[in-house]
């Protein structure tokens, strides 16, 4: 089998303008492979070290040349000479040579690009779709009997943005839509794209700026309150003949932690001004929130490292909504457990730059399996022209996916790349539809 000859790495720029990781993994047979590292903006506490350089006369100190030298001096070395296809022990090599729990020597980013460059170039090698590839790296950790075939991934899209991603006044992140009636990856774009322009024009007509929007595309109005977006959004489903609760959905990613004030263990929303609540008051309000709108799906409504609110939320919330831990899981199957051990959250978002490594990943996506907490693939609010997370939700057989709004070529380029993927597939295309993902 064809081992890894040689690595090459470069400084590249992401949607936001910023300096990312490329890397170009090559074979002794001569095939390759490239990968380049998103970066995020809502971070948290728990995510593996993006090493950055921090010369304030490059990127203003944003500049990656240190983790891309250690992709050719540090890594290189170590990777050189593994076959290609055992993704296993060249992440192991890489994870053992950094030596940090965080991976903060090399950093997470320059790791994370030999990891997916080496996927790619394996997927090369055998002239195979790299989610041909990803799915048989996906079935060695499926006990017999496990379902293993690949699986196009329902989407949650971005329509309006607040939190960190947006310059508006939202406390909350993303106010997303799921075309919950679609049977296929395609027809839930198309339905999903028709609703993102007409919210366009409404917000429009409502004097709002339409013509504003966040990281990841999605429409970063001046809303009075949180409420208003999902209104809005609701009012332009309805405009175009879609019902509530049959041809859609929302979901909220609130991004807790960003208003989270840990001395006190309090959230502070500019909604209830002065009075800061604490976890059960934030459950009983998004409570409220469920009961008003058709939402199947909340992401990080508490913070980071707030198990026991957590507990509360979910033992609240947990059996009628999706409760997915970003912030507080981190992609990190440590983390994982005691959601699972504490009864916190029923589903998980996964970032590969959380983890640093595809092996890594991939072993927590199966974790998340095993214990009946539902997995979601996501992009980064800084993203590139990379489509990798596209054929890992796929080859995975993940569920669902979240990249973002339907705009923006970094978005689309993944959103492009499921289409072609379901129409690879053909006759053999399967599509998480709402029956699959089990939402009521
Ligand atoms: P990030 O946002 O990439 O800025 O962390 C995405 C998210 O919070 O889901
Ligand atoms: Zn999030």
């Amino acid at each position: 089998m064809p081992t890894i000859s040689k690595l090459k790495a470069r400084e590249v720029l992401d949607s936001r303008g910023r300096p990312t990781v490329e890397v170009e993994a090559h074979t002794s047979s001569g095939a390759w492979g490239r990968a380049i590292v998103p970066s995020g903006a809502s971070t948290g506490r728990h995510e593996a070290v993006e090493l950055r350089d921090g010369d304030c006369d490059r990127h203003l100190g944003r500049g990656v040349m240190r983790a891309v030298r250690h992709v050719t001096e540090e890594l290189g070395p170590v990777v050189i000479g593994i076959d290609v296809d055992d993704q296993s022990a060249i992440d192991v090599a890489m994870i053992a040579h950094d030596g940090t729990p965080s991976k903060g020597r090399l950093g997470a980013n320059a790791l994370l690009g030999v990891s997916l460059a080496a996927a790619h170039a394996a997927a090369a090698v055998h002239g195979e779709e790299l989610f041909v590839h990803l799915n048989r790296l996906w079935r060695e950790r499926l006990d017999p009997g496990e379902p293993a075939d690949p699986v196009l991934p329902m989407p949650m899209i971005n329509m309006i943005s607040g939190g960190l991603h947006a310059g508006a006044n939202l406390d909350f992140q993303d106010f997303l839509y799921m075309p919950i009636s679609a049977h296929s990856f395609a027809q839930a774009l198309e339905k999903t794209a028709c609703v993102y322009h007409t919210l366009g024009g409404i917000l429009k007509e409502k004097g709002h700026e339409a013509h504003l929007v966040g990281d990841e595309g999605g429409y970063g109005p001046r809303l009075r309150t949180n409420a208003q977006a999902v209104d809005r959004i609701l009012e332009t489903a309805l405009a175009c003949g879609l019902e509530i609760g049959r041809d859609f959905a929302i979901a909220l990613d609130v991004a807790a932690t960003h208003f989270h004030e840990s001395g006190t263990n309090t959230y502070h929303l500019s909604a209830t001004g002065e009075e800061a609540l604490d976890a059960a008051g934030m459950t009983s309000l998004l409570e409220h929130w469920v009961k008003q709108y058709p939402i199947i799906s909340i992401e990080d409504g508490l913070a980071e490292d707030d198990w026991e609110g957590w507990t509360i939320l979910t033992n609240r919330l947990g059996k009628s909504v999706q409760l997915i831990g970003d912030d507080l899981f981190a992609t990190q199957a440590e983390r994982l457990l005691i959601g699972v051990e504490r009864h916190a959250a029923n589903a998980i978002l996964i970032k590969l730059n959380q983890i640093g490594t595809l092996s890594e990943t991939l072993d927590v996506l199966h974790l998340a399996r095993r214990n009946g907490y539902r997995t979601i693939v996501s992009a980064r609010s800084g993203e590139t022209e990379d489509t990798t997370i596209a054929d890992l939700a796929v080859a995975t057989a993940a569920g669902q996916i979240k990249i973002g709004a339907v705009t923006r070529s970094e978005r689309l380029a993944k959103y492009n790349r499921l289409l072609r993927i379901e129409d690879y597939l053909g006759s053999k295309a399967r599509f998480a539809d709402r029956e699959m993902l089990g939402f009521a």
